[in-house]
């Protein structure tokens, strides 16, 4: 499976998720790469940070380097439009049952942040596909959680569907084969798409697995809160096999030199981002601190 690599900016709120996301992406698209950064965050910050007015229609700060915002409450539309479409075509024979009420009911089910993100995140694989690197700034933790959980908890009711429709279509079969004496039957439709979206979910999910491709950083800062918060993250990250690519200790303080960080992220990569007495707001101000820090970010990782 080649195609981008994705990199996720995860962390309690306030540490510097948004920050850390567009100094990586600058950093990133400075060295040649081709860098699509987007905000998954619906308390959007890329707008703030580049001083300029962001949308669901990525747009470039400078050669190779582009931002977007996600429109959350569009991409809840549009999924919700999509569901609405699939009902309607696959179950066009219950009309009589009023299909419309049941709609109504769905459009307000939790959940739908997390399906709504997982769309928006296939649509911009698809059409980024040929960029080098894909930047997430990752909203609270929560839904961030959920969102990484999606693929394999959609598999287990996946498996249960299918089973269920398995069945379905053995005690339909047989009932027409008395009735038809044996005629071929075309392919049940409903377990067609309930297939499809388990080849679907099935990448998904180990494309969130493979380090190749995913790489989540976890953004903490000198404080017990966000220590507590970066390990209960790290927790559930690895309860669905998703890995922890570096962490980034951001806003060191001046004299520190290194971080008093738990032993468990002992072994993990980790990136150093100093405390910056200079706002770290539009893009020259990015470009100077990232000079201040070239030979920390060249060497990428420091392991205190
Ligand atoms: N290394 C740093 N030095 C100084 N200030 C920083 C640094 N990193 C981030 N900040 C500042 O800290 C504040 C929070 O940063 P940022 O908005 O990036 O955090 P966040 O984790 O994205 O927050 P949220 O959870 O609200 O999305 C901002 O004012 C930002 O400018
Ligand atoms: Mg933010």
């Amino acid at each position: 499976m080649k195609g981008p690599t994705n990199l996720f900016f995860m962390g309690k709120g306030g540490v510097g998720k948004s920050t850390s996301a567009a100094l990586t992406s600058v950093f990133l698209a400075q060295k040649g790469h081709r860098v699509l950064l987007v905000s998954l965050d619906p308390a959007h910050n890329q707008s703030d940070i580049f001083e300029k007015t962001f949308s669901d229609k990525p747009s470039e700060m400078m050669p190779r380097f582009l931002v977007a915002e996600i429109d959350q409450d569009a991409w809840i539309r549009t999924y919700l439009k999509d569901v609405h479409h699939q009902i309607n075509k696959t179950y066009a024979y219950l009309t009589a049952f009023n299909l419309e009420k049941y709609f109504d009911v769905i459009k307000h089910s939790p959940g739908l942040e997390e399906y709504a993100l997982m769309l928006a995140f296939e649509k911009i694989r698809k059409n980024y596909s040929h960029f080098d690197y894909l930047m997430f700034d990752m909203p609270p933790t929560a839904l961030s959680l959920k969102f990484f959980s999606l693929p394999s908890l959609s598999l287990v009711w996946i498996e249960h569907l299918l089973a269920l429709r398995r069945e379905i279509i053995e005690k339909r079969e047989l009932i027409t084969k008395i009735k038809l004496l044996g005629k071929e039957f075309e392919r049940d439709k409903v377990l067609n798409k309930i297939e499809e979206q388990r080849k679907q979910y099935q990448a998904l999910k180990e494309m969130f697995e493979d380090t190749l491709h995913t790489h989540v950083f976890l953004v903490l800062n000198p404080d017990k809160l966000s220590h507590a918060e970066s390990l209960r993250i790290f927790n559930a990250l690895r309860q669905i096999n998703i890995k922890l690519y570096s962490t980034i200790y951001n806003k060191r303080p001046a004299n520190k030199s290194c971080a008093q960080i738990d032993p468990v992220f002992a072994g993990i990569p980790m990136l150093n981002f100093p405390y910056s007495e200079t706002p770290l707001i539009g893009m020259s101000n990015l470009q100077q601190f990232l000079k201040a820090n070239e030979e920390v970010l060249e060497k990428q990782i420091t392991v205190c």
